[in-house]
């Protein structure tokens, strides 16, 4: 299948960072935006603070990248708050990004609200604090008819369990005779995982120069443009979002298919 995706060829540099922001809705908007929110511990050792204050300036970070990707029109944001692997950090660092989630929403669960997101999470809940897990699920139950952007947490997400995960499932359909294992298809297969519901990202970013995926949704970012920045999450701003997409808009997407002057 071949993307429909226009080519972005302004002959005009657009000026101002709004004036950037118009532009790009003129071409294909990522559907689904997936982001490794990394750096904020090395944007704390900068300033000599510890470590939490940068997780702390780096959950800032996220209001104005929701804010922006709803007034795009993106439909997913997904975004890596904390990974199956992170509980092997001090403890005082885990208990404070496990508050984070209850800080962010107690200040900001209004705005999401009015400004129709959808609070979603993916992950193992089984080990989530309750204080963390009741303050999400809350958040999620009165976003529940928003039909405007989904703000998904992956919060202590691993993708090889989700997979591992998935497989199971089929294998109990299979074992119950529901499912042959011939019909096992990239769809189904799909459909046992958390994202069953939501469209494989189109775009995934990852801050701070790191490039590398990080147990990260390794089955839906199988098509996924990468955009990878030196930038630290903490410092990510509007116009880093809008360089992101500007450099997508310019890719040529093939799902394994030749260009379209090619057919
Ligand atoms: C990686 O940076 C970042 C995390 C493990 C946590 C990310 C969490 C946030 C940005 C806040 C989430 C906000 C909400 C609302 C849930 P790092 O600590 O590995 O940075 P480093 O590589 O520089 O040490």
């Amino acid at each position: 299948m071949l993307d429909k995706m226009k080519i972005w060829k302004s002959t005009k540099e657009p000026d101002t960072l709004d004036d950037r922001i118009r532009e790009c809705l003129n071409y294909k908007i990522p559907n689904h935006i997936a982001i490794i929110m990394d750096g904020n511990g090395r944007w704390a050792n900068k300033r000599a603070m510890p470590r939490i204050a940068g997780h702390h300036e780096g959950m800032k970070t996220v209001r104005p990248i929701t804010r922006l990707c709803n007034r795009l029109g993106v439909k997913v944001l997904t975004l890596y708050a904390f990974s199956t692997e992170n509980w092997i950090r001090p403890k005082l660092e885990v208990e404070y990004l496990m508050k984070l989630p209850e800080e962010f929403l107690g200040t900001f669960l209004p705005e999401l609200i009015e400004e129709n997101v959808q609070v979603q999470m993916m992950g193992d809940r089984s080990q989530i604090p309750a204080h963390t897990l009741s303050a999400v699920e809350k958040a999620v139950q009165e976003t529940a008819h928003n039909d405007g952007l989904i703000l998904n947490f992956a919060l202590n997400y691993g993708s090889r369990s989700e997979i591992i995960t998935a497989v199971k499932s089929l294998a109990d359909e299979v074992e119950k005779g529901n499912l042959s294992a011939n019909e096992i298809n990239d769809t189904i297969f799909s459909s046992h995982l958390m994202t069953g519901h939501l469209e494989d990202p189109d775009l995934l970013i990852r801050t701070s120069g790191e490039i590398r995926l990080s147990n990260f949704m390794l089955w839906q970012l199988a098509y996924a443009e990468f955009w990878f920045t030196d930038v630290l999450w903490p410092d990510f701003s509007d116009a880093h979002l809008i360089e992101a997409i500007e450099a997508y808009q310019k890719r040529s997407r093939r799902f394994g298919g030749l260009q379209s002057e090619e057919t």
